[in-house]
This record gives structure tokens, sequence and C-alpha cells, in this order.
């Protein structure tokens, strides 16, 4: 064979074979996130370190992805995540760009009216970032007059809301938690409210902070983070279900929170 017929023939093969690839692989590339065999893409807000957050590499990590990686392992689907952001996550939820929400999302009446949740799978509570020496020792003080931040939209922010009164301007409502927590250290805020987890996570992340947590569990409830899926997606939210309810059983929910949640 001389060397252009040879050549002539790898490209030949090559050509078959891509075609070949082609067909089989092209099917699977639609943009449509309904639950299209097995692959469910999920929606998050990745600024909610240790629960979603962004990676130095820009990966979207955390306990809460840690968590739905081990209930996909457990049901046999694959997972996407798109970080989406906070308040577009509830529309994305609606519209179908996303199959379900993981973000700390706590489970709450209100939200259950247009909105199904899984079973909860993480225990958290609201608690109060203050200024170190601030006079601010509990809830009730929020109500004297004090500027308080929270990122909008949140179990935090509602708190908040009932407290001092819906439309107060004394409250800050961010887009996200880590500016609300700017807005106090900034000194625009006396306080900062939002969920333990990610608050003690800040805490320990910038220990040369002047701040201070304020816990006050008597005077609020306890909040159940649940997974989000569609009103009316019982095919998406009871699959999760039984992931949740293995990784429950077999101890590795415990693992990744380090507490036990019933
Ligand atoms: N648990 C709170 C709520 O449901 C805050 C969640 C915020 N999560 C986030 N990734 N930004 O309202």
């Amino acid at each position: 064979m001389t060397r252009t017929l040879r050549l002539w023939s790898l490209t030949l093969l090559l050509v078959a074979l891509s075609a070949v690839l082609f067909a089989c692989g092209g099917g699977d590339e639609e943009a449509d996130a309904t639950t299209d065999g097995d692959k469910l893409v999920v929606g998050t807000d990745a600024t909610y370190a240790p629960m979603e957050y962004m990676d130095d590499s820009g990966e979207i990590v955390g306990i809460d992805i840690d968590i739905v990686d081990a209930i996909a392992e457990e049901i046999g689907v694959e997972v996407e995540y798109k970080n989406i952001g906070w308040e577009p996550l509830f529309p994305a939820v609606d519209n179908g760009e996303v199959d379900f929400a993981v973000s700390s999302i706590t489970i709450t009446e209100e939200r259950e009216e247009s909105y199904d949740f899984t079973d909860p799978y993480y225990v958290a509570k609201q608690v109060i970032l203050v200024p170190e020496g601030s006079d601010i020792t509990g809830f009730k003080d929020l109500e004297d007059d004090k500027v308080i931040s929270a990122q909008i939209n949140t179990t935090g922010h509602k708190v908040v809301q009932d407290l001092i009164g819906e439309t107060n301007p004394n409250i800050l409502a961010a887009e996200t938690m880590p500016l609300a927590i700017t807005e106090m250290l900034n000194g625009n805020a006396d306080a900062s409210v939002g969920d333990n987890s990610t608050v003690n996570e800040y805490m320990e992340n910038n220990p040369n902070e002047d701040v201070e947590v304020i816990e006050d569990d008597d005077n609020v409830d306890q909040e159940h983070y649940g997974l989000m899926v569609k009103k009316g997606n019982d095919e998406v939210r009871e699959l999760l279900n039984e992931g949740i309810a293995k990784i429950k059983e077999n101890g590795k929910l415990e693992e990744i929170t380090g507490f036990v949640v019933e």
C-alpha cells in the first residue's frame, strides 16, 4: 500500500468511527432538565459554606453536596449541580430548569404551599452574629431599634420580620449571607441573623474578626432542611426519600453531618 492509500483508509475509518459515536451519544445532550433517563439536575445557591459553596477551582462542594451525592449513589442516579443563586432557585424548580434544589432549605409551612419537600435530612436554627461587646444578648433585643441584616427571603429574614415588622427599614436584606455579614462588619448593621450551620463556619474561618455568635434557643424554632421539588413531583420526591432513608439507615448521613436526624 502506498502512503497516501494508508492515510485514506485511516481517515475513512475515523469518519466511520465518529459516526457510530455520534449516533450513540447524540440523544443524551438534551437541554431539558426533566427526568430523562437517570440524570437529575440539581440547583443550589453556592454561597453558603460549609453547606454549599464554590471551592478554589470553581467546583460546587459542601455538606449538602456530599449528602446529595450519597443519596444519588444509593438510588443509582447521576446528578449535575447548577449554581442558580438563592432567589432564582425557587422559579428554577417551578419551571423545570432543575429537577430539585438543595440549598440548606428549611421546610416551612409557607413554602409547602408552593413546593414539595423530601423528608428532613438536617437540623438547624437561627443565631445572631454581632460585633464583640454588643449589648444584644438575644432575639428580644433586636426589637430595640437595631439595624439587622439577613439573607433575603430566608427563614432568618422571616424571623427578623416577625420581630420588627415585615417592611421595617431597619432590615437590610442582602442577596447572599456573606453580603449580609459584610453589612454588619462594615458597621451598616448592628446584627446579622442566619442559620447556625453557616454562621458558625464563618466564625471558625475568621478567628480574627471581632464578632461573636449569640444563641437564643428558647426564642427560635428548630428548623429542618429538605430537598425541594416542584409541587406534585412525587416521582423525584419519592426517589430522593428512598435515598434519604437509606443514608439515615446505613449511617452515611451521620458520617457526613456529625449528628443524627430522625
Ligand atoms: N435555611 C434558610 C432558609 O431556608 C437559609 C438557607 C439559605 N441557603 C443558601 N444556600 N443561601 O431560608
